[in-house]
């Protein structure tokens, strides 16, 4: 019998960062001291931290060689133009504004295309993008799938948009709609990736309405790795392939190159049309500098442009998206409640089924994530109530129908062990659910207020 090898972490380790153990008895004190917010930790007193994974992956080496090759300059640096032909080799865009992160990216584009009163339909915007579209005095509209809201549906797409939602709303508002967005793959829905399909059909009726669709590309290479799994046709085609497949039928994408382009910091925005391109990379001297520069150092830009070469490794996405789903795998295992099936990038907990005895005001998955960090001294996030704010109209919490902690894995940066002691941690947890207790506010922001909240624990 010839036993199939295991695979294992495609690259060597040769930097390593020390990270600080701490006592139960510390981190409960820590997180106290903090007002239960996780945000307010120190990184030094976080064992291993899912908080993001963005701007935390480990660079390679080609990426770090590429640093060394910073050519500092305020015009024209070649490392700009290394950066526009990844893009256009990888993506197929022509043009290229770079940002000093996504949100910028985000900014540039909603300013110019963005009037008053404006709906932008999306499977699901993620936090930045909904704020960015308030900012500008629009209405954000999630239309995503219905299955998205299920947490045990196993459809393969739950961040497919749904098309005749789409449609219908088009029909009914197309003089306020400026544009067509669409999250690949779903970050507030799971991480789930959206299909080929589904981007052709976005496309399709983003034409015949007459606006321009673009991507928020963050996730790109995870949501192509998912297609050629999952996807009929696509197993045989490269990942470069399905890559460029999925960005032929868009008119641009915004990119935060803090995921999927394997750099600590960075994002553009990247498009075909030149008008478009004339009218932003005006906008972006205002808020990001000269547009052969938005705000980075040439060494970023590089780093970004060899990042952007790699991610598309399918031996590296198969290691990436497989880690990711050997940890919910041995959650499962642990009957720890997840959203299934697993997305790209994180492993999200259920806390309604976690946590079924706390209502949503209580913010059980606020309280799930402080517990997590005592048990292991594991950082995730809340994506639940905390997060969601409050409803424009009524002033109520603007109750999410998922309320999920997330555990988002940091590219190359943890072990398969690190797997293991996350899914104990919370298989711990779950053994001691019943005596954990919910949370109110004593201190909460008026926007954004996940980032600074305090809480105090509310009795039995
Ligand atoms: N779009 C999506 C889908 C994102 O997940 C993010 C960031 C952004 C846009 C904004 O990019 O941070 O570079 O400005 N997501 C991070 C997260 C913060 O933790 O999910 P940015």
């Amino acid at each position: 019998m010839v036993r199939p090898l295991p695979q294992a972490e495609p690259f060597r380790i040769k930097v390593v960062e020390p990270v600080n153990m701490t006592t139960r008895e510390e981190r409960a004190k820590k997180i106290e001291s903090t007002g239960f917010n996780l945000f307010s930790l120190k990184s030094t007193d976080v064992y291993i931290d899912l908080l993001t994974d963005s701007g935390t992956s480990a660079m390679s080496d080609n990426q770090w060689a590429g640093i060394m090759l910073g050519d500092e300059a305020y015009a024209g640096s070649k490392n700009y133009y290394n950066l526009l032909a990844a893009v256009q080799d990888v993506m197929g865009f022509q043009y290229v504004v770079p940002t000093h992160q996504g949100r910028a990216a985000e900014n540039l584009l909603l300013s110019i295309m963005l009037r008053e009163g404006n709906f932008v339909p999306n499977n699901m915007h993620f936090d930045t993008t909904k704020a960015h579209v308030l900012h500008k005095s629009g209405i954000p509209v999630d239309l995503v799938r219905q299955e998205a809201f299920d947490p045990i549906s196993q459809y393969p797409f739950k961040g497919d948009m749904d098309l005749e939602r789409l449609e219908d709303f088009l029909a009914e508002n197309c003089e306020r709609v400026p544009l067509v967005m669409l999250t690949v793959t779903c970050n507030s829905g799971g991480g789930q990736p959206v299909s080929m399909a589904n981007i052709r059909g976005v496309s399709a009726i983003a034409k015949k309405f007459n606006k321009p669709f673009f991507i928020d590309a963050c996730r790109f290479a995870e949501n192509a790795y998912f297609i050629k799994q999952r996807e009929e046709g696509y197993r045989d085609k490269s990942i470069p392939e399905i890559v460029r497949e999925m960005f032929s039928y868009v008119d641009g994408c915004t990119m935060s190159a803090k995921k999927d382009a394997l750099a600590n910091i960075g994002g553009f925005l990247a498009m075909n049309d030149v008008k478009l391109y004339q009218e932003t990379s005006g906008l972006a001297v205002l808020f990001e500098g000269f547009p052969t520069y938005g705000g980075l150092a040439g060494r970023d830009m590089e780093a970004i442009a060899r990042g952007l070469r790699e991610v598309v490794d399918e031996e590296y996405l198969a290691y990436r998206v497989g880690q990711v789903k050997y940890l919910g795998d041995l959650l499962i295992k642990y009957d720890v409640p997840i959203i299934e099936p697993v997305g790209g990038h994180a492993v999200y907990l259920d806390a309604k089924r976690f946590l079924p005895h706390l209502p949503q005001w209580q913010f059980p998955a606020q309280a799930l994530g402080v517990e997590l960090y005592i048990e292991g001294g594991i950082r995730g996030v809340e994506i639940g109530t905390c997060l969601s704010g409050r409803h424009p109209k009524t002033n109520d919490h603007d109750y999410p129908k998922l309320e999920m902690l997330r555990l988002t894995i940091p590219r190359r940066v943890y072990t398969d062990r690190h797997m293991e002691v996350i899914a104990v941690a919370c298989a711990n947890v779950w053994d001691r659910r019943e005596a954990i207790t919910g949370l109110e506010f004593t201190y909460e922001a008026p926007i954004l207020r996940h980032f600074t909240a305090k809480f105090r624990r509310l009795g039995k």
